[in-house]
């Protein structure tokens, strides 16, 4: 790590700024999914903070360009172009890496998504989904763990997403897999407590990180605006709650809003609400509105809790075109 960088921001404390542990020693902070997006941008954001990093993404994906930007900001930058889906492949990264690298960081940001109808998708699209939200993540960590364990403070950043809060049709593995993402990820900052290793998951909102995720955004209408960052400001924002060790980071005001109101709007209401907006993506048979509109009533001892702020917030959402 290039002290020089760090000692610029350390003790500050400022509202915006990064702080990162100080340490003497040379290590490395591994990135999956780093050629593009937010992992491109969790790379060059950590090579400005002065950390040597280790990218990872499948061959041919422009990973060698981000390493050189980032060899260009004064660190080590090495680029390995594996598929990560690929069981050999990902045992043998992570022995070359133990052997040859001492790691203060694993970023496990690669991941994938999409919509579609689950009674006729492809089964190998839900199995990549799968394998990289959360087989991935589980045994990058387990191989890898042992030579983070080396560093005097390590850390470890779970990429899941505002989709982790509520179950979705038309994406149904998907929401799932970051729910898993996160619920390991406290499970294992509880094991780890006491170790100097601490364990954090991000959950975005959405994210314009290429063409086919921008075009999904905004067939969503004003239902894709919220919690709308770039990749820059999550990367920014999870970077900071990460070396503040914050177990769950929301990035941004909106975002901190929108799991406020995913946690108030009863499951029965939100779950075709929401889906009603994803189907849009697919053009997929709208679901029926009796169903979005008159959820089953509530029992008699919750209607006090649910009813004013599930009417409140229907009808803001309502407002916001997001029920049609
Ligand atoms: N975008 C959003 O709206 C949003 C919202 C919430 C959460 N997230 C989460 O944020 C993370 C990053 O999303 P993103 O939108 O930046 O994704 P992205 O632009 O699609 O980039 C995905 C990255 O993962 C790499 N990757 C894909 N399959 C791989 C494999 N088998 N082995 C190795 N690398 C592989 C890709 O490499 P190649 O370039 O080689 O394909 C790419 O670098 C994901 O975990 C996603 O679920 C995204």
């Amino acid at each position: 790590m290039n002290t020089k960088h760090i000692s610029q921001t350390l003790g500050t404390r400022q509202k915006g700024k990064i702080n990162p542990p100080q340490e003497a020693e040379c290590r490395y902070a591994l990135i999956t999914g780093a050629s593009q997006g937010l992992g491109r941008c969790y790379a060059l954001e950590l090579a400005r903070l002065g950390f040597n990093t280790l990218l990872v993404a499948l061959p041919g994906s422009g990973l060698r360009e981000v390493a050189a930007e980032s060899r260009s900001l004064g660190v080590e930058s090495i680029p390995f172009e594996t598929d990560l889906c690929d069981e050999k492949a990902l045992s043998a990264l992570c022995r070359h890496i133990n052997a040859r690298y001492s790691l203060c960081m694993i970023i496990n940001n690669a991941g994938t998504g999409g919509t579609k109808l689950f009674t006729t998708c492809p089964p190998d699209y839900l199995d990549h989904i799968l394998s990289l939200n959360v087989r991935v993540p589980v045994l990058l960590i387990r191989y890898l763990l042992p030579n983070l364990r080396h560093a005097p403070q390590g850390f470890i950043l779970n990429v899941a997403s505002m989709a982790a809060f509520s179950p979705v049709g038309f994406k149904t593995v998907y929401p799932a897999s970051k729910r898993f993402i996160l619920q390991f990820s406290l499970g294992l900052r509880e094991e780890l407590r006491g170790t100097g290793i601490s364990v954090s998951a991000v959950a975005p909102g959405p994210m314009k990180t290429n063409a086919e995720i921008t075009r999904r955004i905004e067939r969503q209408g004003a239902f894709g605006k919220l919690g709308l960052l770039s990749p820059e400001q999550v990367a920014h924002l999870s970077l900071q709650g990460l070396f503040r060790r914050k177990a769950v980071i929301l990035p941004g005001w909106s975002n901190h809003i929108n799991r406020l109101l995913l946690s108030l709007i009863p499951t029965a209401l939100l779950v075709p609400l929401i889906s009603r907006v994803i189907a849009r993506e697919i053009n997929a048979p709208a679901i029926h509105r009796k169903a979005v509109c008159k959820p089953r009533p509530a029992p008699w001892w919750k209607i006090g809790a649910w009813a004013s702020e599930g009417t409140t917030l229907l009808q803001s959402l309502q407002e916001l075109s997001v029920i049609s």
